[in-house]
């Protein structure tokens, strides 16, 4: 193999350690990795090669992919390269993220050879799925590129079906965190946003229209100074604890 391109979105880390999880299986002469966290490596089009393997990392919301990824999947050439499509999600469910994810990709010119929708720790309520994927998820991620190798050695490059209802659930409008007066204005916050949603002045501030609610800025904060303070974000994050904290497994489609 000459290329594997790694190619994430992921805020909170989820979906990066799934798609380094299943490169990990693959040797190659040369690995790129691109964080498609950072705006500036969203700016431009990204243009692949029809023999680079390219391992791409999303996270769910609210059983889709985030809305920012129709901004990225626009940017994205395919040219036939081939593709592992991995949803990350937090122990709830992934509903129609994984078809919208394999659509999306075929649409833009990938083919996609195999799907995995992979539990990581919950962004919203760390100690749903906390630590994941943990080893036990680290070996199902070779796994799946075991066989895959085994798959394009068998000459067979189809496209899997994966589940999901299309036309997708509809795109919810979410909440925002904000900062308290515990905050000392580090610019932590502000730095790693993902959509540049928070005052570079005043990290207590954050813009409702960029703000997408990934969560990183309450998990990174180092002085827990940014929530979504209303009961109704407690409401959910107990939610998640009483109805997500059963341990769900790795799906994968080939
Ligand atoms: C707005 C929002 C909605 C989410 N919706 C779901 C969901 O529908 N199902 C689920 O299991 N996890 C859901 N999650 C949890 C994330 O999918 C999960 O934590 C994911 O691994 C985050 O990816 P990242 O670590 O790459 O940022 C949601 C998280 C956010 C921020």
């Amino acid at each position: 193999m000459k290329r594997v391109v790694k190619l994430h979105f992921s805020p909170n880390g989820g979906s990066k350690a799934a798609v380094d999880g299943v490169a990990a299986g693959f040797a190659a002469e040369e690995i790129k990795d691109i964080d498609l966290t950072v705006p500036a490596n969203r700016a431009n089009t990204l243009a692949f090669k029809a023999d680079d393997l390219v391992v791409v990392g999303m996270p769910v919301y609210s059983g889709r992919l985030p809305a920012i990824s129709t901004e990225i999947f626009q940017k994205l050439v395919g040219n036939q390269a081939q593709a592992i499509a991995i949803a990350s999600y937090g122990n709830r469910h992934y509903d129609d993220a994984l078809l919208e994810m394999t659509n999306e990709l075929s649409a833009k010119g990938f083919r996609v050879i195999a799907a995995g929708a992979v539990i990581a720790e919950h962004c919203l309520e760390t100690s749903v799925a906390a630590n994941r994927p943990d080893e036990a998820d680290q070996a199902k991620l070779l796994k799946l590129a075991e066989e895959v190798k085994a798959k394009l050695e068998a000459g067979n490059d189809q496209q899997p079906a994966v589940p999901g209802d299309d036309p997708y659930k509809s795109i919810k409008g979410y909440a925002y965190p904000t900062g308290n007066d515990e905050c000392d204005q580090c610019g932590l916050c502000a730095k790693s946003c993902p959509t540049e949603a928070i005052d570079f002045m005043d990290g207590r501030k954050t813009d409702p229209e960029k703000c997408m609610f990934c969560g990183r800025c309450i998990n990174i904060c180092p002085k827990e100074a940014r929530s979504v303070w209303t009961e109704k974000f407690d409401g959910m994050q107990k939610w998640l604890i009483d109805n997500c904290s059963e341990r769900r497994e790795m799906e994968w489609y080939l």
